[in-house]
């Protein structure tokens, strides 16, 4: 197995995309309104990336053809933005990844369109705090199951249940790099992290079951039984003594960006 380990000057780069993806979102979330088309908000994201000197990754991807992806309600991930407009109660990801000076930043949130289901808000808000339980037990020393088993025992203690065929992974130079960040699986098993590594936690809970059907465009993904799907994800390093979130929001006050455990 080969995780890249990152030298102090790709640090540099990679804190310096992280901030600029994490800005993405804060930028877009006064435009998510009802009426509004998730091709309009891709606009307005993709004019944003470029003007700040970056690339916006998704782009040409493996041929996906816009700059961030949107996954409306039922839809689980790597949704492509297009001309229908979103309506009140909708819950939608945005996810903005984006490539400036050789490295990538890549991040998700979900919004709220108007005013959600108690439903929906619950699914939305236990994601989140799955993704930031995991967060918070990231530090060298630990392993990659460790933390998967705690996302996936807490989702399935809220009753709802765990993508499996999508995850996390490394990030650099290289988009999606070694290793593959499951989101499910046993404490003690997998990869045991390093000081220097970077990667993403990404999680996908769905409110009802876990499998997914690929639609005909080639990357719409979906609940196969249509059943509301949230997911939340941040870029990390692996630092001396903890985490850093470089994707962190200003809004988030509950997450530290930099996480020191003293053992
Ligand atoms: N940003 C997604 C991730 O978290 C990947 C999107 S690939 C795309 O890994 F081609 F669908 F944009
Ligand atoms: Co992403
Ligand atoms: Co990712």
């Amino acid at each position: 197995m080969s995780i890249s380990i990152k030298t102090p000057e790709e640090i540099e780069k990679m804190r310096a995309a992280g901030r600029l993806a994490a800005s993405v979102l804060e930028m877009i979330g006064e435009h998510v309104k009802p009426g509004v088309t998730t091709e309009e908000l891709d606009k307005i994201c993709h004019d944003y990336i470029v003007a700040h000197n970056a690339y916006p990754a998704p782009l040409n991807y493996h041929g996906f053809p816009k700059s961030i992806c949107t996954s409306v309600n039922h839809c689980v991930c790597h949704g492509i933005p297009g001309p229908k407009k979103l309506k009140e109660g909708d819950i939608m990801n945005i996810d903005v990844t984006v490539k400036l000076d050789g490295y990538h930043g890549d991040t998700s949130k979900m919004f709220m369109v108007g005013k959600p289901s108690i439903l929906a808000d619950r699914l939305v808000r236990t994601t989140q705090e799955s993704l930031y339980r995991a967060i918070k037990m990231v530090k060298p020393g630990i392993r990659l199951g460790d933390f998967a088993e705690v996302i996936q025992k807490f989702a399935e203690q809220h009753n709802y249940s765990i993508v499996r065929e999508y995850c996390g992974h490394g990030i650099g130079a290289v988009f999606h790099e070694e290793p593959q960040i499951l989101h499910y699986g046993k404490a003690g098993t997998g990869e045991v992290l390093e000081p220097g590594m970077c990667f993403t936690i990404e999680p996908m809970l769905n409110a009802g079951k876990r499998h997914t059907k690929l639609m005909k465009d080639g990357w719409t993904v979906l609940t196969k039984d249509r059943s509301l799907s949230a997911q939340w994800e941040h870029t990390l390093l692996v630092t001396e003594d903890g985490v850093e979130v470089l994707t962190l929001r200003e809004e988030e006050t509950d997450l530290p960006r930099v996480i020191h455990h003293s053992d």
